[in-house]
């Protein structure tokens, strides 16, 4: 069976108070509402891993996750995080190739390869995100572009590999636009990615990954979104800095 997960990505808001304070409202939430079956990731910014880490303690429901790792091991790469240095602090999650990144940073399908090893050799999670533009879903070669995603960024993974990484689908004209792809656009993605990756490594291996939708999550569709066969829960940017609203998301799964 594969995991449920809910993750937010915080994205580079909140001072450490307020991520602090939205930490704990949503301790005090998800407490009631999950019966351990969904994993819950909070994706903050780099300098409040730490504390919200020691903040959530032995909680056996929420996690706390990276947004972003370098390819590189250590040295002179100023401003960077290596994955050594997210696992040091005991981070268990990392989100890859959001597409921010790849829009803004210029992240490559081959960049994007190499910090999923990076990650999976330090024995955490990769979120591996990919997702198509508006014209691309416009052109009609949505399908193959996002196939072609996973394929240049994962397919070069072992089986054991790949059964490590959660997979996260998100259409880019969703993100942050109010606009969420409907269930059905989600479910039929999600289709083709297993049935993409069932075509290299087989059923029983792609029927064990986690695929994540985001892009405009809320808590109003959340639940259709997550009632898909092939939606195994949520990357949620904008409504996950809202306690209430988050938790609301959560206990749609
Ligand atoms: P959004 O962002 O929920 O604000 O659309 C999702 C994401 O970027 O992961």
């Amino acid at each position: 069976m594969r995991h449920k997960i809910v993750a937010g990505n915080w994205k580079m808001n909140k001072t450490l108070e307020e991520a602090q304070a939205l930490t704990s409202e949503i301790m005090g939430m998800v407490a009631d509402e999950v019966n351990g079956s969904v994993k819950v990731v909070l994706c903050v910014p780099f300098p409040y891993l730490v504390t919200i880490k020691n903040q959530l303690g032995a909680n056996a429901t929420i996690f706390v996750g990276a947004q972003n790792a370098s390819e590189h091991d250590s040295g002179a790469y100023t401003g960077e995080t290596s994955v050594a240095m997210i696992k040091s602090v005991g981070v268990p999650y990392v989100i890859i190739g959001h597409s921010e990144r790849r829009q803004y940073f210029g992240e490559d399908a081959k960049l994007l390869a190499t910090k999923v090893n990076k990650v999976l050799a330090g024995g955490l999670t990769p979120i591996f995100c990919c997702g198509e533009p508006l014209e691309i879903r416009e052109n009609g070669t949505h399908e193959s572009l996002v196939k072609q995603q996973v394929e240049e960024s994962l397919f070069h993974l072992s089986a054991n590999e790949l059964k490590k990484v959660v997979i996260a689908y998100e259409p880019v004209w969703a993100i942050g636009t109010g606009k969420t792809a409907s269930s059905q656009q989600a479910e039929d993605m999600h289709a083709v990615i297993r049935k993409h990756l069932a075509s290299k490594y087989g059923a029983e291996v792609s029927e064990s990954i986690s695929i994540l939708y985001g892009g405009s999550v809320k808590s109003d569709n959340a639940k259709e979104l997550f009632s898909q066969p092939n939606v195994d829960g949520g990357l949620v940017g904008g409504a996950s800095l809202k306690s209430r609203e988050f938790v609301e998301i959560v206990k749609a799964i």
